[in-house]
């Protein structure tokens, strides 16, 4: 697997053995489909446009190669307009022997769920231009809007309102795409200015986190501060959403502010980090989590990367543990001390950080944890541990948006000096 998910391994394993799936060249993959779904990457240009060269290669092979009939349907998320621009190359380099029609079907998949995401979606948007692809489509994933499926991951499935099928043109199911990732982290953003707030007025962002998200007009989801969004999809899908917009003439300076208040999480959090510690230089400091988030070992665009380069630049000595992203990690920063368990990361550190919410930290034994740190400090980036079961083992707690605990239990005798130095908070 080039990408780390639970179970997708044995679903492509399973898949394989059925003869459901199988790989080859792009030529094969042509000769054999009647509906091509392309998904190529569209990595950012260096100024932040999507580039589209992969797409525009996949085209010209199925305009040179195809006969017959294809649906063509773009995966990859694309700039609007790029369907009508897909027929048009369509139109240019097919011999003439090629009948076909584009659709958009814009995935919705989160990376570490994205076979349960797939299965069990909450809607399917197509955009098309004609029945033929409309029904083409309908016919393709009737199983799943139907919830019957033999379902690889559940022996029962989760008892859920079956997905909405929407039909749009082109161009609207393409900004589907991006102004759904947008709005996904305009929300984040949001949430983290609000908790820098909760901070300052001494209020708990994670109490007004619930409280907003009772509200189902607002919802509860995506409204988790932390260390800011990172991944492949939310930074340059904002990025490119603005570029497109600037394109049609449109200033979305909106989104503009939703990626600077994203970049500032990792100077706001080492400052968080350089309060405590005062000096970092030749500070131990322990990583907990180095992938974008939980259930991947991805770790393009991972906040916790940038914060690593931040504390090695200031000459802090940093030892990191992650379940799954350690040798990703270490090909784009080998300088840190990559560790077998989240143990031996903390040894000697002088704070915990927890970049990624991986459930395995939250069933750390604290009491061993607190033998070997130097100094039992928690500076939790994700709001994921208890404060109080962190506390109550002797660690001083930190989290984001007004969220803290002082060390209850004097387990060490550096947790006795601290719970009296940060008294009476
Ligand atoms: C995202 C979208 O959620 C998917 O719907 C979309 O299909 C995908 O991008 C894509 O365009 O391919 P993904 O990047 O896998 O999925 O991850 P998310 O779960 O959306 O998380 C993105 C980032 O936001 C992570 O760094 C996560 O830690 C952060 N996040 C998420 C928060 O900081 N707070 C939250 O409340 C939620």
């Amino acid at each position: 697997m080039p990408i780390f998910e639970p179970r997708l391994d044995e679903v492509v394993a399973e898949s394989k053995k059925r003869g459901r799936l199988s790989f080859g060249s792009t030529e094969q993959a042509i000769a054999r489909g009647r509906a091509i779904f392309i998904c190529v990457g569209t990595p950012p240009l260096g100024n932040g446009d999507a580039d589209l060269s992969a797409l525009e290669g996949a085209a010209r092979t199925i305009a040179k190669r195809a006969t017959g009939y294809r649906l063509i349907v773009e995966k990859s998320t694309v700039p609007v307009q790029t369907g009508a621009q897909l027929r048009k190359h369509l139109c240019v380099h097919s011999t003439g022997r090629l009948d076909y029609d584009v659709a958009s079907n814009p995935e919705f998949l989160r990376e570490g769920s994205s076979v349960e995401d797939f299965l069990h979606p909450d809607r399917i948007v197509i955009g098309v231009e004609t029945q033929r692809a409309a029904d083409f489509l309908r016919e393709i994933y009737q199983p799943i809007i139907d919830q019957k499926f033999p379902c690889p991951l559940h022996a029962e499935c989760p008892n859920r309102n079956p997905p909405r099928f929407l039909v749009t043109d082109t161009n609207s199911a393409e900004l589907i795409k991006h102004a759904s990732n947008s709005f996904l982290a305009m929300k984040i953003s949001y949430i983290n200015m609000v908790a820098d707030l909760c901070e300052a007025a001494g209020a708990d962002i994670n109490q007004v986190a619930q409280g907003i998200g009772l509200d189902p007009r607002i919802g509860s989801s995506f409204l988790r501060p932390g260390i800011g969004f990172g991944g492949f999809c939310f930074p340059k899908d904002v990025q490119a959403f603005v570029r497109i917009a600037d394109k049609f003439g449109c200033n979305f300076s909106l989104l503009r502010e939703v990626e600077r208040i994203n970049q500032a999480r990792i100077d706001r959090f080492v400052e968080k980090i350089r309060a405590e510690l005062w000096v970092l230089r030749g500070k131990r400091i322990c990583v907990w989590g180095l992938a974008f988030k939980p259930n991947t070992d991805d770790v393009r665009f991972a906040p916790a990367l940038a914060i690593i380069r931040t504390l090695l630049a200031e000459g802090a000595v940093v030892q990191a543990y992650d379940p799954q992203a350690m040798e990703k990690a270490k090909a784009e920063i080998p300088e840190v001390n990559y560790c077998q368990d989240l143990y031996q990361a903390a040894a000697e550190a002088e704070a915990v950080l927890v970049l990624t919410e991986w459930e395995e930290f939250r069933h750390v034994d604290w009491s061993r944890l607190a033998t070997l740190v130097e100094r039992p400090l928690i500076v939790d980036g994700r709001n994921a541990l208890s404060p109080e079961t962190v506390a109550n083992h002797g660690f001083q707690y930190l989290g984001i948006g007004g969220v803290s605990a002082t060390a209850k239990v004097s387990s060490t005798p550096g947790a006795v000096a601290l719970e009296s130095a940060t008294e009476p908070n």
